[in-house]
Order: structure tokens, then sequence, then C-alpha cells
């Protein structure tokens, strides 16, 4: 817990434009143990805290230039851990009310007893400590807060992982699956330009995009071969079945979510789950597209070998304009000159696949 400010001598500043009244305030405040210094202006009283800050400054109303609430307002704006006392000889119930609702600490009226100023100030400093402990208690616990917020996020991030690794697990052959489309994702979306937020939420969404098929059969999810018509309508709920299951969880993370609902939607309009078409489709999930099928062309599965990169790439470009997002393709060929992404292993040159196969 942070330690208070806490003065062992209190520094005071007397503000007044007749100087025999700031000497005799100075010496009542010496007697009492504070080292003193002291303007006879406003103007002069700024120019001094901005030298040194004062625990308590002790003012006068009328002042040439700049008067006491002028700094009052100044000093609870610039120096708020100051305590201020107004000490001045307008007896007036209205202007008391007015610098005590700007924040000054007391109003003491000339002509003053000697008693009554040592009380006065005593009270503002006391009042002044009690401030300055509730506020670092205050930012202690608000610390405290965050933190726990931070854990809870990053255990909660954690278990979406886990949730997504344990269903490729299942499936050998798409293994670092999402790790892999979150790597290409990035590189994409850096070439792009997007802001961290939304890399953060591209990349989130990336690791998540598949984990609908949680809710896919898995006798259909692992079938070797051409899936029939039925087969291949359950495998394609799997982007609402993870928006679903995600909504709830991701609430402040749309981006991401909507990688995970749009990923099969096509450029031209012909894809699923909503038929949106070019700029409708979120460009996170027109991103992710591109770097979900890339690693599904260059993955084996059970009913073929993964292609090669180059391969790979001359159908991403192929498909341009009508499966992709053009951009997105021109975006990713960049990134691949600039090897800005690790390449999956491609020594083997290997048949070419159409990526239309569910990734
Ligand atoms: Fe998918």
């Amino acid at each position: 817990m942070t330690t208070p400010h806490t003065d062992s001598i209190p520094c005071c500043l007397i503000v007044d434009d007749e100087a025999p009244l700031r000497a005799v305030l100075r010496r009542i405040l010496e007697q009492q143990g504070f080292t003193c210094r002291d303007a006879a202006s406003g103007v002069e009283a700024v120019a001094l805290l901005e030298e040194a800050p004062a625990a308590l400054v002790l003012t006068d109303y009328h002042m040439p230039e700049m008067d006491g609430v002028a700094l009052l307002h100044t000093i609870r704006e610039r120096w708020p851990d100051t305590a201020v006392v107004m000490v001045t000889g307008v007896s007036d119930v209205d202007l008391a009310v007015q610098c005590l609702a700007a924040g000054a600490m007391d109003y003491v009226t000339k002509p003053f007893r000697v008693d009554e100023i040592r009380g006065r100030v005593g009270q503002a400093l006391e009042k002044r400590q009690l401030l300055l402990e509730n506020k670092a208690y205050r930012e202690h616990l608000e610390a405290r807060v965050q933190a726990q917020a931070r854990a809870y996020e990053e255990l909660f991030l954690a278990s979406l992982q886990s949730l997504a690794d344990a269903l490729e697990v299942k499936d050998p052959y798409t293994w670092g699956h999402s790790v892999r489309v979150g790597q290409y994702a990035m590189a994409i979306a850096r070439e792009l330009g997007l802001d961290a937020d939304r890399l953060a939420q591209l990349e989130l969404g990336s690791r998540l995009h598949d984990i609908g098929k949680i809710g896919v059969r898995e006798a259909v999810l692992n079938k070797e071969g051409a899936l029939t018509h039925e087969e291949y309508h359950h495998i394609m709920e799997h982007p609402v079945i993870g928006w679903r299951i995600l909504s709830p969880l991701l609430r402040d993370a749309p981006h991401a979510l909507g990688v995970v609902r749009s990923h099969h939607e096509r450029f031209d309009g012909r894809g699923a789950p909503d038929g949106l078409a070019g700029e409708q489709i979120p460009l996170e999930a027109r991103i992710a597209a591109v770097a979900d099928s890339f690693d599904a062309m260059t993955s084996g599965r059970p009913y073929r070998a993964g292609m090669a990169v180059d391969e790979a790439f001359a159908e991403l470009e192929r498909c341009a304009g009508s499966q992709f997002d053009p951009e997105c393709v021109a975006a990713f060929s960049r990134a691949l000159e600039a090897r800005s992404f690790p390449l999956p292993d491609s020594r083997v040159r290997r048949p070419t696949v159409r990526p239309s196969r569910v990734a």
C-alpha cells in the first residue's frame, strides 16, 4: 500500500498584501513548528508554489492582480493536496460559502485571535492528512481491482484457448491450426495497418474461430472423403454455434466475434451463414478467411496431403474477388515477400486441391 505523503515539518505559505499581517501570521505559525514562506499577491504565491509545493496556504481575499478565490481555484486545480484556509476581513457569509464550496478547508475572519488561528490551522492539516490517507487507500484499492480484473481476463482467455486446443487434440490433422491461422491473420492485418485493439481481437477470434465444431458430430468432423449435402450443412453450422457460445463471453470483443461468425462468408456473397458480400463482411473475418484457407490448403488431411506454399498462394490469388477479399490476399502476398510470419513446411510439393473443403 502506498504511504500517504506526510510532512514532518509542515510547510506553510502566507499570502496577504499587508506586510505587517504576514509577519504576525508567520510568527504564530513558526511558533507552532511550521516553516513559512510569504507572498504579497496571488501571482507571487503561484510562483512560490511552482518552486516548491506547500502543505498549507493561508490566504487573504482582497489582493491586487489575483484575489484569494482565484488563487484558491488555481491551487485546487494544480496542487490538490494543499490545504487552503481563507483569512480575510470580509465578513460575508456568501463569500465564505463560495470559498468552502470551491474546496477551502476553512474560512477565518479578521480580526482573529492567536489561539483561533492555531486551532483552525491544526484542524485544516488534520483534515488534509485524512484526505491524503483516504486518497492513498483508494488508489491502492483501484490498483488491486485492476490487477484482479487483468488476472480474470487472462484466466478467461486461457480457458477459451484450452477449449479450442481440446477440439484440435481430437484431430491430429488440425493440431496447431488455430495458432497458425492467428499468425497468418496477424501478418495480413499488420500489412493493412489495423490498430492494436483490433489486432488483439483478430488474434483472439482467429484462435477461437472453429470453436463451434464442438457442436458438430465427430463422425462428420473426421470423415475421410467428400461430405454429403446434409453433412456439409451440419458442419457449416459451426460458425453460428461458435458465435452463440462466445457471444455472452466476448461482449467487449465484437471484432473477435465477427471472425467466429463470418469466417466462412465469401467476398461474392455466396458464403455462410449470412450471405454477406464485400465490405458487409467484417474486415477481421475477411482476413481470417484468407488465413484459414491458406492453412487448410498447406496442412495435410486424412483424405489428402498438404499443398506447397506457392501453390496455395496461386489458389488464393485465383479466388481473390470471388471467395476472398483481393486486398487481404494482396496484403498476405506482401507479408510473404517480407517473410513476416513463420512459413509451413513446404519442402514437399503436393497435389493441388480447391479451398472449398470446410477449413
Ligand atoms: Fe471454420
